[in-house]
């Protein structure tokens, strides 16, 4: 069984907030044994889901989905989880999200793969969390110019 390592999870903080334009990427690898990992758009620095989280994009090898959520006020609310799974194992990928005035766009490998409708106030978010069975190698924040 893929170990959850609390070694490997990552949290950086969005250098000028979240405003709509705002883009993270990711780059990273996905290890042969993957189950799950999580991305993680949160109101703060935890890394234990004691933060509120405005999108949670989490790939699922064994169901082969994505599933999409958001938790506040110690609740998980309804999942998004269409699209099936872009992602392989034992593979390097990348993902984009970024924000817009509707809704979060995420997606891997250049490819759009989904949106996701703010359900909170998208300035609340300040950090990014990564969680589970991936190693990255460069998280960065590109500038809308
Ligand atoms: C739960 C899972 C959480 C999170 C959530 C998303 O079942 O334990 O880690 O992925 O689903 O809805």
């Amino acid at each position: 069984m893929a170990a959850r390592d609390p070694e490997s999870k990552c949290v950086i903080k969005f250098p000028d907030g979240v405003y709509c334009g705002s883009k993270v990427r990711l780059q990273g690898n996905i290890p042969p044994n993957a189950q799950r990992f999580s991305i993680n758009l949160q109101c703060g620095p935890r890394t234990d889901f004691q933060e509120q989280v405005a999108l949670h994009v989490n790939p699922r090898f064994n169901d082969m989905n994505v599933v999409r959520n958001h938790y506040a006020g110690g609740e998980w609310g309804r999942e998004e989880n269409s699209g099936g799974m872009p992602l392989s194992k034992d593979a390097d990928f990348k993902t984009v999200i970024e924000c817009n005035e509707q809704a979060f766009t995420v997606s891997f490998n250049g490819k759009h793969f989904c949106e996701f409708a703010h359900r909170m106030p998208y300035h609340r978010v300040t950090h990014v969390m990564v969680d589970g069975d991936v190693s990255l190698r460069l998280v960065s924040f590109p500038s809308t110019e």
